[in-house]
């Protein structure tokens, strides 16, 4: 059954309490923020709850602070640049519960961000009598933090049940969307892009994606596992000796849909600029640390035919240059080739960044760990809590 969407509440002089994931990167220090991106994903919902009438009442985690007060994590840099965004005034409130807190009632039109869930342990033990806390300083919920949804937290779980209304905010609406799109009945050719550095880290995801998918293109560090499991040479590279005879299961799973580099970058120190060259055959003494020439040309052909594209994770060390050729090219052809194009956040989101492509992506994910969970077909809790809409 579809959720509940803040479109179907009547907002108008009600409070709302939006979680958003304002899990932004930040400089040393924690005053700079050096990625907006999540905060401004979350403007159309909080804009669109302030044209209804409500007062808005904001809340997120920013990084791992173990359940206690760290000023490194202060969401106070996120209430200035989110101020600058919308163009009024947000105000930074001192703590996300307690006395200070429940005096917090924002009138219509205005917007006051609570500090750090995770400076209390409650947050993440998903603590019944603090999801009541945070409930009771609002009537309606929305859950717009995708990137969060799955954790099972209080403010994404155990919230739900403490008001009388629970629904998805405008970003968890679009991410439900197109992740669901591409992964239930594509357009088909429909391929998958999958890179990063471990099999271990996608395993469900590649179990899933061959169900779905007519071809997986593999890349990173994890085509090297593969690779082995093949009985190819694959030098000093990066291989999970513990995973090959998983990656043999899932080669014969796919059924020829597993699509593996034909050539390597290799380096025989791993340094920015070291010298490289691409070889079809890895030598013992090299490491590989992008996909060569001929398996660019290879994988940008198939996403040139694809109707439908899902890709996550780089496919070689991109962030030291040179080896960000082979990601970067391939997202490029992602963007020219036409099709439906989903892709993860994370390192993937930031290769597509600075490829300069991201406005020719159809959809480009907010959640890193949230988008690999619903790639590997697994229920998002902070999905499943929303209510449902009536039938
Ligand atoms: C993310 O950045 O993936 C989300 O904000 C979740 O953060 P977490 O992995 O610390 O729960």
């Amino acid at each position: 059954m579809q959720k509940l969407s803040i479109r179907d509440l009547d907002l108008k002089g009600k409070t709302v309490f939006i979680r958003v994931d304002f899990n932004v990167p930040l400089g040393q220090g924690g005053k700079e923020i050096r990625s907006d991106q999540r905060i401004r994903a979350s403007l159309p919902t909080i804009q669109y709850a302030l044209e209804q009438g409500a007062g808005v009442i904001l809340a997120s985690h920013l990084g791992r602070p173990k359940g206690k007060r760290n000023s490194e994590m202060s969401l106070a840099p996120v209430a200035a640049r989110l101020s600058e965004l919308l163009g009024r005034p947000v105000k930074m409130a001192g703590d996300c519960v307690g006395a200070e807190c429940q005096a917090i009632r924002p009138k219509p039109g205005e917007v006051v961000l609570l500090e750090n869930l995770r400076f209390h342990p409650q947050e993440e033990a998903n603590d019944a009598e603090f999801s009541r806390q945070l409930a009771g300083l609002a009537d309606v919920y929305v859950n717009d933090a995708f990137g969060a949804a799955h954790r099972a937290h209080a403010s994404t779980v155990g919230i739900v049940s403490h008001l009388p209304q629970a629904a998805a905010g405008l970003l968890m609406d679009r991410e439900l969307e197109w992740l669901s799109r591409v992964t239930q009945n594509p357009e088909r050719p429909c391929v998958a892009l999958l890179g990063g550095a471990k099999v271990s880290d996608k395993i469900e995801v590649i179990q899933n994606l061959i169900k779905v998918v007519d071809q997986l293109l593999i890349g990173g560090a994890m085509a090297y596992t593969f690779l082995r499991a093949r009985n190819e040479s694959t030098g000093k590279s990066l291989v999970e000796e513990d995973k090959i005879g998983l990656a043999r299961q899932l080669l014969e799973a796919a059924g020829g849909k597993i699509v593996l580099p034909v050539d390597h970058v290799v380096v025989r120190e791993v340094k920015p600029g070291a010298a490289h060259e691409a070889v079809s055959e890895i030598a013992p003494d090299q490491i590989a640390v992008d996909i060569g020439p001929k398996t660019i040309e290879r994988y940008a052909e198939i996403i040139r035919q694809a109707k439908t594209i899902i890709w996550n994770g780089p496919m070689g060390i991109f962030e030291m240059p040179p080896f960000e050729k082979g990601t970067v090219e391939l997202a490029k052809a992602v963007a020219d080739s036409g099709a439906i194009s989903v892709v993860g956040g994370g390192d993937s989101e930031k290769a597509i960044q600075s490829a300069g492509v991201a406005d020719k992506i159809t959809h480009v994910s907010t959640g890193g760990g949230a988008s690999l969970e619903f790639l590997a077909g697994l229920e998002l809790p902070g999905v499943a809590a929303l209510h449902d809409r009536a039938a």
